[in-house]
């Protein structure tokens, strides 16, 4: 009999059909996965699940009691409740290193995005308010080559930033993270500096440190206040590592001159959320990772860690204790 499986949420189309060839699975898209008792069902039967940001608890683990191993496609891996899979030996795995440069690319042309304001001059001139005149210096923008970039959170993908700020832009690199990194210091010529020190000195404060219990909240009002008056903020972690009603207030009090988004304290984004209407901010609805290439390489590095998992084998990137 197939190994049962659930996916959920995000599974590219090749990887999905080939696990469908091996394995029973069934497929849930955005579902409450507390209430719909068709999900419910599936998993009391399921050894392994592959998928995006499942929430995954205490009570959805006791839906689960044959589960072996749940598969991540993201790196990020703050959906799970990491104590409670600990103490019922159930794996975890996330996607690392696929998607690093993808991200960094992201974050990088959020930060140009805001910087020189290229999705509001995009709906001046879709908008007609550029056929007769050229433009005044009120909508010109902010230099990003030569200033100074702080980044909070020296990992994979704050490298992957700083090498391209380094090497592209001729900026300077400050950084905050739990360890200082001479190797990264040496290769990106980048200083290691408390947190609220790179915020006074940044022109740029680029946050991209995983959400841990450490990390929940880490700028919020006092640290908004810290930064220039000329600051931009770029968010590319998650949502939660930043209070977000003390970045619009902020924004709006005049304390940063405006931020570059990718992620939001709740996901997809509110309707009324006040940054959809300011026209300092730039939004993006969490597409850190999101190319065609990339997610294709995520979708087989989880089913890759999956299978590990279901066949009683080590997944490459085991993010739980080894049993
Ligand atoms: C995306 O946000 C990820 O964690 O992969």
């Amino acid at each position: 009999m197939k190994k049962k499986v659930i996916a959920y949420n995000r599974v590219e189309k090749p990887v999905l059909e080939a696990l469908q060839k091996k394995y029973d699975v069934t497929f849930f898209k955005n579902i409450d996965t507390q209430n719909d008792l068709d999900f419910l069902k599936k998993l009391s039967e399921v050894e392994g699940i592959i998928g995006l940001e499942l929430p995954v608890d205490k009570k959805l683990l006791d839906h689960a009691p044959h589960l072996k191993i749940i598969s991540n496609v993201s790196v990020g891996y703050n959906n799970l409740d990491m104590e409670e899979l600990t103490k019922r030996n159930i794996m975890a795995t996330n996607t690392p290193d696929v998607l690093t440069d993808t991200v960094a690319d992201t974050v990088f042309g959020i930060l140009i995005a805001t910087a020189r304001r290229i999705p509001e001059l995009d709906q001046l001139v879709k908008s007609g308010g550029w056929i007769t005149e050229s433009i005044e210096p009120e909508y010109f923008g902010m230099d990003v080559h030569h200033k100074k970039l702080g980044i909070i959170g020296m990992g994979r993908i704050g490298q992957a930033i700083a090498k391209r700020a380094h090497f592209g832009f001729d900026m300077e690199i400050l950084y905050h993270s739990r360890s200082q990194k001479p190797d990264v210091e040496d290769k990106f010529d980048a200083t290691y500096c408390t947190l609220d020190e790179l915020l006074a000195k940044s022109d740029f404060v680029c946050l991209i440190t995983p959400l841990t219990s450490e990390t929940v909240g880490l700028i919020g009002k006092r640290e908004f206040q810290l930064m220039k008056k000329t600051a931009i903020f770029v968010n590319g972690s998650r949502g939660k590592t930043i209070v977000e009603q003390d970045l619009i207030d902020a924004l709006k009090g005049g304390q940063i001159a405006a931020a570059g988004l990718d992620v939001f304290e709740k996901e997809p984004i509110e309707r009324h959320n006040a940054l959809l209407h300011m026209k300092n901010v730039v939004t993006t609805p969490h597409i850190g990772s999101s190319t065609h290439e990339t997610e294709l390489k995520m979708s087989e590095l989880a089913a890759y860690n999956l299978e590990a998992g279901l066949n009683g084998q080590k997944p490459p990137n085991l993010v739980t204790q080894p049993l």
